[in-house]
């Protein structure tokens, strides 16, 4: 048998094996490149065959020929099948489409590390009977100072430094106790409510102070409401938030000019301190102790002033940052960390 002839007999069979194997319209294109491209094994055969004697060129010309039509043949049917396969591929993927099938790679939200913490200490004072209230961030100067017996001058405005707004009398508020006097005012007594909310200082920022940070402020006003009853709320209400039933507290006296006597209120160091035993460490800077609230007996000017009778009613209130009792809790060293937007801190939570 003639060499060209075993030749083209070895590429029909190759060529073949290479378009039924092709299973991508890039693999097929790169098979048609290689058998019957321009420059492929079929055209350097047509080219042999000019060099071959006529006896052998009268059998392999037109065996070449036909090899040729057949290598286009498998050409056109393979590409038929490649895209009949995509078309039953596409089918089926439809067709089993799962819309609950997980996804690696995607993350999910969830709730901010304080909005967890905020509905945590709204279920405590649910439990304990009281309401959750909220006042609105921008305020009048009204609600946020002069009802809370600060008026205008008094150097206590000096401890909260304010963010006013070109609205005389309007500014925004710098403790959540505004919200104290707007439910006083609205519902008179008694009263029970937890209000957390964000609140606003002009104050050079650094690692624990944030000119926007959230407060919680509680407030109870009915007959007979006296230190006693207050010291007991703000400790089992603390025990409950760090889940911690050994936890301590103390007070302090503090100034603060809607109460009186003011309190602060101190817990016992997470880190360190075990119900009365204390060792100690740098997070209470050796003391054992963590400021935590302001708190104190109403004073009966903001009562008058919210259209309570001070003689019928008393009423105790505390506030405390909200951000600060997660940093404890959690063992968060940066109050900037809240507003970072970072993935890395958001995740822990
Ligand atoms: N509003 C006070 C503050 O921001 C905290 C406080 C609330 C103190 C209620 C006493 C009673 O510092």
């Amino acid at each position: 048998m003639s060499l060209l002839k075993e030749q083209i007999e070895r590429i029909l069979h190759a060529c073949k094996e290479a378009f039924s194997q092709a299973g991508t319209i890039d693999e097929l294109e790169r098979v048609r490149i290689m058998f019957i491209g321009r420059q492929g094994h079929f055209a350097n055969l047509t080219d042999q065959l000019k060099g071959v004697p006529y006896d052998e060129k009268k059998v392999c010309g037109p065996l070449l020929s036909v090899a040729k039509s057949e290598a286009h043949e498998l050409y056109e049917h393979s590409k038929q099948r490649i895209a009949n396969d995509a078309v039953r591929a596409n089918q089926e993927r439809e067709q089993y489409f799962d819309v609950s099938a997980y996804t690696p790679g995607i993350m999910r939200g969830s709730l901010h590390v304080y909005t967890r913490l905020i509905e945590q200490l709204e279920d405590i004072f649910i439990s304990m009977g009281y309401d959750i209230a909220s006042g609105p961030e921008l305020e009048t100067e009204y609600n946020n100072f002069i009802a809370l017996n600060i008026p205008e001058d008094h150097p206590a405005r000096d401890m909260q430094d304010t963010f006013w707004t070109n609205v005389p009398g309007m500014l925004l508020r710098t403790q959540t106790s505004a919200v104290q006097v707007r439910e006083m005012k609205q519902r008179g007594a008694p009263i029970a409510i937890f209000a957390p909310g964000r609140v606003y200082r002009n104050e050079q920022i650094d690692a624990t102070h944030e000119s926007v940070f959230t407060q919680g402020e509680g407030l109870v006003v009915d007959k007979g409401i006296s230190l006693s009853h207050m010291l007991a709320t703000v400790r089992m209400f603390l025990q409950a938030a760090f889940e911690d039933t050994t936890l301590n507290t103390r007070v302090r006296p503090g100034y603060f000019p809607f109460v009186e006597p003011g309190l602060e209120v101190d817990i016992s160091c997470p880190f360190c301190s075990t119900g009365t035993h204390t060792k100690g460490c740098a997070v209470c800077k050796r003391t054992g102790w963590i400021e935590l609230m302001g708190s104190g007996l109403v004073h009966p000017h903001v009562l008058r002033s919210c259209n309570i009778d001070p003689e019928v009613y008393s009423g105790f209130a505390f506030g405390f940052g909200i951000e600060r009792m997660a940093m404890i809790k959690y063992g968060i060293n940066d109050i900037r960390l809240f507003h970072a937007s970072s993935i890395d801190f958001l995740t822990q939570f």
